[in-house]
């Protein structure tokens, strides 16, 4: 099939704004986006820049705004999105460094805001910390987090304001707060506590949608905000 490829294109070296490049190329149903993207840099303009590592949706470096919804483009097939015409763009809310490449530090300065390591300065035993199944069925899902940034930057109320920590650095903190040998739970649940942590959620889903890992983000976010709350893990 023939697919009508329009493509964001930005090199702040050289252009004065932004502007849409299209581009027709032969596709098989079955192709990712990320194949096409690799077609038009491979054939037809090798100047086109965007990130990809690993191209089997485990790096989380290739999220990109595909028809206007956050996607991995090694993760989306031309058949799913319905339409010979795709526009693809780089995630909202952060910077553009060239063309689908947007500058991913703001995020990880959020990530990193919340302590995302276990903290744990009791003597250790002489084998491993234990833990049951059950405490560690606790915080499962958002031990899946891949940080590509989906999440955050299809939130409303972070494109409102930058300084609100975003979906991702709350899943973060949640994998560690609910984690039965982490110690430093009341020093994150303060950090979100903050005018800019997580009662900036206004429950609007976009995050949960948007997660590749099919993490359920709104719910996690949800359980931080009782946490703070009622003082309580439970
Ligand atoms: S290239 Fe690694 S997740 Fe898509």
């Amino acid at each position: 099939m023939q697919v009508k490829l329009r493509i964001f294109r930005y090199n702040p070296e050289a252009d004065k704004k932004p502007h849409y490049e299209n581009y027709q190329v032969e596709a098989e149903p079955t192709d990712r986006i990320l194949d096409l993207l690799e077609y038009v840099k491979g054939y037809i303009d090798g100047t086109l820049s965007f990130r990809r590592s690993c191209a089997h949706g485990v790096c989380g470096s290739d999220a990109m705004r595909i028809n206007g919804i956050n996607y991995l483009a090694c993760k989306v097939l031309v058949k799913d999105l319905k339409s010979s015409k795709i526009t693809v763009e780089p995630m909202l809310g952060l910077s553009v460094i060239k063309d689908l490449i947007v500058d991913m530090e703001p995020f990880f300065d959020h990530f990193r805001s919340v302590m995302p390591y276990m903290v744990n300065d009791e003597t250790p035993p002489s084998t491993e910390r234990h833990q049951s199944p059950e405490e560690r069925e606790r915080f499962d899902d958002t031990t899946k987090c891949i940080l590509c940034a989906a999440c955050t930057t299809s939130c409303p109320s972070y494109w409102a304001n930058e300084k609100y920590v975003g979906p991702a650095a709350i899943v973060n903190a949640h994998r560690f707060i609910f984690d039965s040998r982490d110690r430093a739970a009341a020093e994150r649940l303060r950090i979100l506590n903050d005018q800019f942590g997580v009662f900036r959620c206004h429950t609007i889903f976009n995050c949960t949608l948007a997660c590749p890992r099919e993490i359920q983000i709104t719910t996690a976010i949800g359980e931080v905000k009782r946490a703070i709350a009622t003082g309580s893990l439970d």
